[in-house]
């Protein structure tokens, strides 16, 4: 035995062998962790072992000199224990290495109710017990994937040297005007003599409190959850959903364009770098060829196509025979997910920029075009999963916005402060809000929005 015993973990004794380092060789070590799998040959025998620091499983290895042989035997998927073992390289092997146990300590039981078991779960199931699927190897491998790429939005963002503005949830605006935002009260009593005096509800985005920042700070960006009261159960839209949206000033569409695409292809690229063996499983077991997509997806330039080349386009799929469930395209239509996806998938095959849409179908901040009927909008459709960014230049004309939320019938009282943004020292500013969730399942191949979400909320479903 070359070490003193001490405390390690299942990564970092992956990460000294792939560094070439022997030292672990014959190391004795102490781990904690959960069972996933107990192979029993009489004498001898193996655990799969999971401490929860890495994806990857390290095997162990019982025999009649374990401490407790006889726990070890009987050991149970589920269980908490504490392992004392000496680290055995198995060059040439499935895994580099293996434990040789000493003793094996049970820290907690299982019952016999332990809902996962070796054979495999349906996603279905496993929604219904959203607290003990992480354990489950996709969803392990889903919410690892999940906190690496929260981390790379931010460290994109702060490498650029945005600054990151921390928006409310609790707000007396509508930024998308849709109606979907969620009322917020304490008691069933009119708003004015309820807790904030006036309609209160959970924000549908940050972008109208980040607005200001932007034309103080330049680039700014928020990023935190959102709440939209949507009633459809699509597997692309939830109630409660993680939104990150940048802001920039002296920008145009173009900027925010340019801003999308190096900003997605970062956080992608640092997904794929970090997270190697959870990508290799979502390749191997969720969606064939997924790790090529995604190459492509850091490597190939967008396309960008105007709203009226996409009713040109599918005008002349539906003449040609191609049968759509809402087969009746003209211009001024709000595009559904069947039509994005045909555009994505079966015309351009690349992620797609869909730009200046017909102004009555999008949010009142955004620039009036000069042609008097679209708006600069953008977003950005990708193979699969559709929209996963939205967003457009902002109007900085005072007078035309005011114009617009007097058409559309909003209160302008309640967007006083808002237009203030426009009378002191306003300039062309854009942004755009990106869904993670929708991102995620892209990156994953996950087909539902319920299960990249840890504890998902959707229309008529939230568990606890
Ligand atoms: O296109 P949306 O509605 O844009 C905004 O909210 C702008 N205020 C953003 C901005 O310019 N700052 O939403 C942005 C993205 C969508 O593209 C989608 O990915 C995601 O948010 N999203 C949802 N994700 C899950 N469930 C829902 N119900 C979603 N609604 C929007
Ligand atoms: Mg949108």
């Amino acid at each position: 035995m070359k070490n003193i015993s001490s405390y390690t973990t299942v990564r970092e004794i992956y990460e000294a062998i792939a560094g070439n380092n022997n030292e672990m060789d014959g190391k004795l070590v102490v781990i904690d962790g959960w069972i996933r799998t107990n192979r029993n040959m009489g004498n001898i025998g193996f655990l799969s072992f999971n401490d929860g620091t890495c994806f990857k499983c390290a095997q162990l290895v019982y025999d009649n000199d374990t401490i407790n042989f006889e726990q070890a035997i009987k050991a149970k998927l589920g269980q908490a224990v504490t392992i004392t073992g000496v680290v055995s390289l198995t060059p040439g092997q499935k895994q580099p290495y293996e434990i040789k146990l000493k003793e094996f300590v049970l820290v907690g039981d299982v019952d016999d109710t332990y809902p996962l078991q070796k054979k495999k779960t349906g996603f279905e199931f496993l929604r219904t017990i959203p607290h003990i699927r992480p354990r489950a190897n996709t969803f392990n491998a889903l919410y690892r994937v999940r906190s690496v790429l929260s981390f790379a939005i931010h460290e994109f963002f702060q490498g650029e040297g945005f600054v990151y503005v921390q928006t409310p949830i609790l707000t007396s605006n509508d930024c998308e005007g849709a109606g979907q935002a969620f009322k917020v009260c304490t008691e069933d009593k009119k708003p004015e003599t309820d807790y904030f005096g006036k309609p209160v509800s959970l924000t549908v985005s940050g972008q109208l409190h980040a607005e200001p920042f932007a034309l103080t700070f330049r680039d700014v960006y928020t990023f935190g959850p959102t709440f939209r009261a949507e009633k459809s159960s699509t597997t692309r839209h939830a109630s409660e959903f993680w939104m990150v949206e940048p802001e920039i000033a002296f920008a145009t569409i173009y900027d925010d364009i340019d801003l999308m695409e190096d900003f997605i292809k970062n956080i992608v690229k640092y997904v794929l770098v970090n997270c190697k063996d959870e990508m290799q499983f979502f390749n191997d077991r969720i969606e064939p060829g997924l790790l090529d997509k995604l190459n492509r997806m850091v490597t190939e330039s967008y396309e960008i196509v105007s709203y009226d080349e996409a009713i040109e386009i599918l005008t002349e799929a539906v003449k040609k025979g191609h049968k759509f469930e809402y087969n009746e395209i003209k211009w001024g239509m709000d595009l559904q997910s069947e039509h994005e996806r045909y555009i994505v998938e079966k015309v351009f095959n690349c992620p797609v920029f869909l730009i200046n849409f017909p102004k009555d179908i999008k949010a009142f901040y955004m620039k009036q075009n000069d042609d008097g009927r679209t708006v600069a909008g953008v977003d950005l459709l990708v193979p699969g999963v559709g929209e996963i960014c939205g967003g457009s230049e902002r109007e900085a004309d005072l007078d035309k916005l005011k114009q617009r939320i007097k058409e559309l019938g909003m209160d302008e009282k309640t967007y006083e402060w808002y237009l203030d943004t426009r009378r002191f020292g306003g300039c062309p500013h854009a942004g755009f809000g990106l869904g993670l969730d929708r991102l995620l399942m892209f990156i994953t191949g996950i087909t539902n929005i319920r299960d990249v979400l840890l504890y998902p909320r959707t229309y008529k479903e939230i568990l606890y």
